[in-house]
């Protein structure tokens, strides 16, 4: 192996790794990082080697991630290959050992940088692995990383392995594929907490079914009691809906913008013959749209989840999620039955849970609704968190309960 390069870091970027944050991101010293170099060696304000990194030159934002902090690194950099092999066992004991998963067919086996391996997910669904890289880095690992899951999951088969690209950079967002064979099956079902849905792993970048949201919806089974009414927001596939139906809510009203999605939400409940789908009603529109028509009919629910993009656009203007809360608390509560409770979902790193605790708190003060705050969701189980590394934590929800 070549001697790896070492490099100075910025200085903002020594602090954080010393703090335990595994990125470096574009600046002044990235950039000047050798391109052709997979690895590393970060140096100190001493010119000390402080961490070695993996390196991803075309990454738009994310230029290299922490490996190991422990030297010396020209070592860690030779046992590199072994070292993948060690991680990825541990990651998959942890979650061998993990029952609250075994009700369910899709979990992440690996989660990135908490499980020590930056920019590599990997999600088992059924009797198939979906393996996501973050950073094109891994691709020459490819091969080291099927090899390694197929010995501890031998029935495991090779058309059964799909990788896909994911990430900030257009580059990185493409759809699992795997070139050598045309024919293999991207459809198919699984199982979560006994209920069916449909995956598509080749047609679209989302698959259908949202793992890091898995433990949430088995959390939420305290809140939605028998015969209550549910009202689920920005609905997707459907996942809280037919979770609220199997639980036995009377009714339950879908709300996707998307036509595609609310066709795949509509199959999904197809796959679940004990699901009485005449529970069920689906508005294809906005949930702006949705809440202004079901005021005017006067309809009232027991529970309202809402889990909006990070971001949206009407066409001319983006607006946050956390900006769009404010109109959306006021439109929800007039739908929401007293005694009525609210789950409510912020999906991006960029605002923490205190930030948006305060900011929802701050919201409900100026609107004059009473509530009372009560249960924190965050990502658990299967996808865990990194202190010191908030990019990784990007999923918060909380419970409001009405006063
Ligand atoms: C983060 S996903 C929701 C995931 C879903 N809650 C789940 O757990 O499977 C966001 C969804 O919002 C939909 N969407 C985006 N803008 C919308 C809007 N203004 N009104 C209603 N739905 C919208 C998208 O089509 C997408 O399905």
């Amino acid at each position: 192996m070549n001697k790896i390069p070492e490099c100075p870091i910025h200085p903002v970027s020594i602090k954080l790794i010393r703090s335990g944050h595994p990125w470096i991101t574009a600046d002044s010293f990235s950039n000047r990082f050798p391109r052709q170099s997979s690895f590393i060696v970060a140096a100190d304000e001493r010119r000390r080697p402080l961490a070695l990194l993996l390196h991803d030159p075309f990454h738009k934002n994310v230029k290299a991630r922490v490996w190991s902090t422990r030297a010396p690194f020209e070592r860690e950099a030779q046992h590199f290959t072994a070292s993948v092999q060690a991680r990825l066992d541990l990651a998959f004991e942890k979650r061998d050992k993990q029952k609250e998963i075994s009700e369910r067919e899709n979990y992440y086996l690996t989660f990135g940088e908490a499980d020590q391996l930056p920019g590599l997910f990997i999600l088992r669904l059924k009797d198939r692995v979906l393996i996501q890289f973050y950073t094109a880095f891994w691709n020459r690992y490819k091969s080291i990383i099927q090899t390694t899951i197929q010995e501890i999951y031998p029935e495991i088969l090779d058309e059964n392995i799909w990788f896909q690209l994911r990430g900030e950079t257009k580059e990185l967002q493409k759809l699992p594929k795997n070139e050598s064979d045309p024919n293999r099956r991207d459809e198919f079902h699984l199982q979560e907490f006994g209920l069916q849905y449909l995956i598509r792993l080749g047609s679209s970048y989302d698959i259908g079914l949202y793992t890091d949201m898995s433990s949430i919806r088995h959390t939420l089974q305290d809140l939605i009691a028998q015969d209550s009414k549910v009202l689920n927001l920005y609905s997707y596939t459907g996942a809280f809906s037919l979770w609220a139906m199997k639980l036995g809510a009377s009714e339950v009203v879908s709300v996707d913008l998307s036509p595609k999605y609310i066709e795949w939400l509509q199959q999904n409940i197809g796959l679940n013959p004990e699901l009485k789908s005449e529970q069920h009603e689906a508005m294809t529109m906005s949930a702006d749209e949705a809440l202004g028509s079901l005021k005017g009919q006067n309809r009232k629910f027991d529970l309202i989840i809402c889990d909006p993009p990070s971001s949206s656009s009407d066409g001319e203007k983006r607006t946050s999620a956390i900006k769009s809360y404010k109109e959306l608390l006021k439109k929800m509560d007039a739908v929401l039955s007293s005694e009525g409770k609210m789950v409510i979902f912020l999906n991006t790193h960029q605002v923490n849970a205190q930030k948006f605790e305060r900011t929802i708190q701050d919201y409900l003060k100026e609107l004059n609704l009473k509530y009372k705050l009560g249960l924190k969701l965050s990502l658990s189980q299967d996808c865990p968190t990194l202190k010191g590394f908030p990019e990784g934590n990007y999923l918060k929800g909380i419970v409001l309960e009405k006063l």
